[in-house]
């Protein structure tokens, strides 16, 4: 699928991989980028990057109200990403339960009622959608399980998507990001990649139509070590 010319729609805009790929869309020649976020002002800068190709809009993705009115502004969408995240850290058999619901309503609900809201402008561009999944939507890392519990539904979610949108020709795309160097893996002790480096790959995975994306060092790392032993990554992540 090209970047260049078309009209992006980024959920989680206003920082970290959001952002960023907000930025890189730009640079590969998006027309037009709805860069959403939950408090409008926190887009000034993001418009600042190209007001006349930058349209801001106040989108929380757990108020269905306000999904339904970000769809009909952005009738004309024909790229739609999937990038607003939550994570809470925390064992699944101490974290608050709360906290586990609050991530699926992001994670999950939230892309869920995203993308069924933009499905007409979609289907109607033969567009593609974009779901910001994560290596651990593959095999739990002790500390998130909730969130890992929801990237792994998230993970499911965006195969049945891909089977349910085949015949309108829309494509799907699940990204699989190792530690990135965000607010989300601030605490996060490991080597982390620039969100401009993974914003980049992620287009580049977009425009060579791979369905699934690997987009830091540390993630090609996991998808070759999936793809030979599945148990081995699992008990990788699980001493990490
Ligand atoms: N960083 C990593 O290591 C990493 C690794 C794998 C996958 N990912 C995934 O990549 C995506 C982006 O993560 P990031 O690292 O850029 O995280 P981040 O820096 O923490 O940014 C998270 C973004 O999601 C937004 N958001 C949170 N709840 C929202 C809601 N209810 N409605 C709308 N927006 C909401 C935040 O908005 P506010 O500013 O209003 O809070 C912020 O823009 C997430 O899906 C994350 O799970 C990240």
């Amino acid at each position: 699928m090209n970047i260049q010319g078309t009209t992006a729609f980024v959920t989680g805009a206003n920082r970290g991989i959001g952002r960023a790929l907000v930025e890189a869309l730009l640079q590969r020649g998006a027309s037009k980028v709805y860069a959403a976020a939950r408090q409008l002002g926190s887009l000034d800068g993001v418009v600042a990057l190209d007001p006349q190709r930058v349209v801001a809009v106040e989108l929380d993705v757990t108020n269905a109200d306000q999904v339904a009115a970000a769809a009909q502004q952005a009738g004309d969408v024909d790229l739609l990403i999937n990038n607003a995240g939550k994570l809470d850290f925390g064992g699944v058999l101490e974290a608050d339960l709360d906290s586990l619901a609050g991530q699926l309503d992001v994670n999950l609900y939230g892309l869920l009622r995203v993308t069924r809201a933009f499905q007409p402008a979609l289907t109607q561009a033969t567009g593609g959608v974009v779901n910001l999944l994560s290596v651990v939507s593959l095999a739990p890392m002790p500390g998130i399980g909730h969130y890992s519990a929801s990237k792994a539904i998230a993970h499911s979610v965006t195969e049945s998507m891909r089977a349910d949108f085949t015949e309108s020709g829309v494509s799907v795309f699940g990204v699989f990001p190792g530690p990135v160097d965000t607010d989300m893996a601030k605490d996060v002790p490991m080597d982390k990649t620039a969100p401009e480096d993974v914003a980049r790959d992620i287009l580049s995975g977009i425009e060579a139509d791979q369905h699934d994306i690997f987009p830091d060092p540390f993630a090609e790392q996991v998808q070759a070590g999936w793809a030979a032993d599945p148990k081995a990554v699992a008990a990788q992540f699980a001493g990490a």
